[in-house]
């Protein structure tokens, strides 16, 4: 028999604080969990380390202990092997650190208060896999860190070195920094001679994100886009110095889908269609309308799936609304976040009724009948490093209308009269993300709408898009190569 992991490309550790089937709070755990599926069919050794929460050891049935520590940030800990959809899984379980109440960063709406030490303990179990292995004898070569949370994970090995390991950091949202007050040095295992502005100091503070940023041997972000955007003020929040000194080591590489999960065809959730057959994609519209009980309206059926917050635009969705509608436009929200967006969207449903349904809530299921019946999403994003529902609408022919940042600029092809002349357009980009901007984006909707031929032909080249994951697993695969000796 011959041993796979003896004649794999390299063996690589993700360490991440989410992961799809396990868990999902945003695009993050779809990345996580996509990326060592497709690289494993490339022929890569990958295992992903996340912390056991509440719950999830139950959900890795048969798994095996591969590792133990007495004293990991204040107790003992194991890590536990098993699959879990095709992903070879390690599970921290650190029950003083994960078995508690509330989501996975939160409690009752607050940070809990040790999630430095609880993401720092993961990073550090991270690296002593990457120094001596695990009981069945698996080592990483490449430890690829995400996030903040991720973050130490390439401070660990830069600080006390593993020649042979070396590490990537991918950032997937900025905004997130992972700062913890500097006496906490201590409790994260930090050398206090580290804590300096070319390492570890962030304004007075530690951040875990630019801790990784200085020491990864690579970095990465999960758009071209959104890696040139993160080296000028607004984008990079703070950390654009530290990028733009890294330049040479940035690589923007756009986030893919799983097609098998988004496919139009085959998805057991909504009545199946295709391009060509785009005729069958009106049984869901109908089915979507009466389930947010809206009118059928004369213009497009519009849709939102997201988190309700300031990065999303959602605030910008009331002042567009009554131009919207007055073209014969309806809209369906799904989402939850900010109380104050979660209000507004509920007074917009209020306002319209029969044109605009709201759902305050998480519903994958629900979601997937959204993109099948859904003529447009809007995605009106302040920043987007990728973004994964736009193209969940490029693959079920729901016209993206997004903004022109990040992974959404990288994505759409905005239908502008060169680009509808030669069939390329995709969707509608607008900029800046402002009301103005996004209410032409909405009329210019509804004048392609307005003329079917044209829509049809649209939407058919939206679902022709390449938005797997070959192109660019193929692209992570070749910068671990070059980080390979
Ligand atoms: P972000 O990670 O910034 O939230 P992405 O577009 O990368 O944005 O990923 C969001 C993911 O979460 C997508 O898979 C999207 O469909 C899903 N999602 C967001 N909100 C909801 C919701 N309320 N119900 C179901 N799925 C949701
Ligand atoms: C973050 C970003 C989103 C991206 C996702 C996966 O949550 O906000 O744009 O698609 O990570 O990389």
């Amino acid at each position: 028999m011959v041993d796979a992991a003896a004649t794999a490309r390299g063996r690589v550790l993700s360490v991440a604080s989410e992961c799809v089937p396990l868990l999902k709070t945003g695009g993050l755990a779809d990345v996580v969990g996509a990326l060592p599926k497709a690289l494993a069919a490339q022929g890569w050794d990958m295992r992903v380390l996340m912390p056991a929460y509440r719950g999830l050891l139950a959900k890795l049935p048969g798994a095996v202990a591969v590792w133990s520590g007495t004293d990991v940030f204040g107790g003992p800990a194991r890590v536990m092997a098993g699959q879990v959809d095709g992903i070879a899984m390690l599970l921290l379980d650190a029950p003083h650190l994960y078995d508690r109440d509330g989501g996975p960063y939160t409690v009752a709406g607050a940070d809990h208060g040790d999630n430095p030490e609880r993401f720092a303990a993961l990073c550090w179990v991270a690296a002593q896999i990457a120094r001596k292995g695990l009981s069945d004898g698996w080592r990483p070569g490449i430890v690829h860190a995400h996030d903040w949370q991720g973050g130490l994970a390439p401070a660990y090995l830069r600080f006390d070195p593993v020649p042979d390991v070396k590490t990537v950091i991918t950032i997937h949202n900025i905004a997130f920094q992972g700062v913890a007050p500097a006496a906490r040095l201590v409790s994260l295992r930090l050398p206090a001679h580290e804590f300096h502005a070319d390492s570890l100091e962030y304004y007075g503070n530690i951040s875990t994100l630019k801790a990784g940023l200085v020491t990864a041997d690579a970095i990465t972000t999960v758009s071209p886009t959104y890696a040139e955007e993160l080296m000028r003020p607004v984008f990079g929040m703070g950390l654009q110095g530290v990028i733009a000194a890294r330049a040479a080591r940035v690589h923007g590489i756009l986030n893919g889908v799983d097609t098998e999960v988004w496919n139009p065809e085959a998805d057991p959730l909504i009545s199946g269609f295709s391009a060509r057959t785009l005729v069958r994609k009106a049984a869901n519209r109908t089915a979507l309308m009466a389930e947010f009980g809206l009118y059928d309206v004369p213009g497009p059926l519009a849709i939102i799936v997201s988190r309700l917050t300031d990065q999303k635009g959602i605030d910008l969705i009331p002042a567009v609304l009554a131009d919207f509608v007055a073209a014969g436009g309806a809209l369906a929200v799904l989402g939850s976040g900010d109380a104050q967006l979660e209000s507004a969207m509920r007074t917009a449903a209020a306002r319209y009724p029969g044109r605009v349904g709201v759902r305050i809530g998480y519903d994958e299921a629900l979601s997937h009948r959204m993109f099948a019946g859904a003529d447009a999403v809007l995605v009106p994003s302040r920043f987007e490093p990728c973004g994964l529902t736009q193209m969940y609408g490029l693959r079920y022919g729901a016209l993206p209308v997004v903004a022109a940042t990040g992974g959404l600029a990288d994505t759409v092809i905005t239908a502008n009269p060169m680009a509808l002349a030669t069939g390329a357009a995709t969707g509608i980009t607008f900029h800046p993300t402002d009301a103005l901007a996004f209410g032409q984006a909405l009329r210019r909707l509804c004048q392609i709408y307005a003329d079917q031929p044209l829509w049809q032909s649209v939407q058919k080249q939206a679902m022709k898009q390449p938005v797997g994951w070959e192109t660019s697993s193929t692209a992570y695969a070749q910068l671990y190569e070059s980080l390979i000796p």
